[in-house]
């Protein structure tokens, strides 16, 4: 019996689309036993209404892709799937999905994968690396792709950040939230972006937060995504007037996410709860931490 542990990852962070993410101490588990014939999946929370339980299953469906990589053939399986991280909110559950998938059929292989194999085909399976490779890696990422090479850098953030995700009770499709971008941007909308995403990985590894304000400002996907989130700026606007060193929307959302600092944190989410359960009762907010370990095999014990 394998048992791996993958965290939810919040993605974009602003300015990076498609590049930048950071792992939370939010977490899916999941369980494999090799057993005579068969598949079974069972899913121990509530969201075992919306996940198939079958070969389409992603969790399976990635285990598969390293079963076929390598010619591993196992002769039935038994999956446990524990959800924690909510589903379709930005806040990668795919993506965990998908690596713990990978890292449980490496392992049950024998581990033959090295672990920048294994985030090679995540990027292939999810599309883009942004959740993927906080949710092996662990910490703040930056990744890009370069002709199939994923080339990453994931650095430890520091315990004085916290990251507070708004969670609504509605569902956003990330095909549905990339088909309102546009196909093209201007020159100044990537400038915009590209000074942006810089500042904010030299602001979160240095640990000087004064410009993160600034930093996760974005011109190339959040106000396209406005239309489809219901109170989006009202909300930013609430987290800033409570202290967020800064705001943006996680993924492809719809969860909106506020960096806070530890000593504000307390104090940000009181207000921040009196704030929701005045005026938007179909939010919640959970005060969250960077995971800088990334996705665990955990022993048999943990
Ligand atoms: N970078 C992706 C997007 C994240 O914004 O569409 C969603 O998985």
């Amino acid at each position: 019996m394998l048992k791996v542990r993958v965290p939810a990852t919040s993605a974009n962070m602003g300015p990076g689309f498609d590049s930048m993410g950071v792992a939370l101490n939010l977490y899916n588990y999941v369980t494999v036993e090799e057993i005579d014939s068969g598949l079974v999946i069972d899913i121990t929370d509530e969201t075992g209404k919306y996940i198939r339980k079958d070969e389409k299953n992603l969790v399976y469906q990635s285990m598969k892709a390293v079963f076929d990589k390598v010619g591993y053939t196992p002769k039935g399986l038994h999956l446990i799937l524990e959800n924690n991280i909510m589903v379709t909110r930005g806040l990668g559950s795919s993506s965990a999905g998908i690596v713990s998938g990978l890292l449980l059929g490496n392992a049950l292989a024998g581990n033959p994968l090295s672990k920048d194999t294994l985030l090679a085909m995540a990027v292939d399976i999810e599309g883009h690396g942004d959740n993927v490779t906080p949710a092996l890696m662990g910490g703040f990422c930056i990744n890009v792709n370069q002709n199939g090479k994923i080339r990453y850098v994931s650095t430890p953030v520091k315990e004085d950040l916290m990251f507070a995700a708004l969670v609504p009770d509605f569902y956003l499709q990330t095909k549905k939230a990339r088909s309102v971008l546009p196909r093209s941007v201007t020159m100044w909308d990537a400038v915009y972006n590209t000074g942006r995403s810089a500042l904010l990985a030299a602001s979160i590894m240095s640990g000087k937060y004064e410009n993160i304000r600034a930093a996760v400002g974005d011109k190339l996907h959040q106000r396209y995504r406005k239309r489809l989130i219901p109170n989006m700026d009202a909300l930013f606007q609430a987290c800033y007037d409570k202290g967020a060193l800064g705001v943006y929307l996680s993924g492809a959302g719809p969860t909106i996410v506020a960096i806070v600092h530890r000593e504000k944190a307390a104090t940000f989410s009181g207000e921040m709860h009196t704030v929701l359960s005045k005026r938007m009762k179909n939010w919640t907010l959970h005060m969250l931490e960077a995971d800088n370990q990334g996705a665990q095999i955990l022993d048999e014990h943990q």
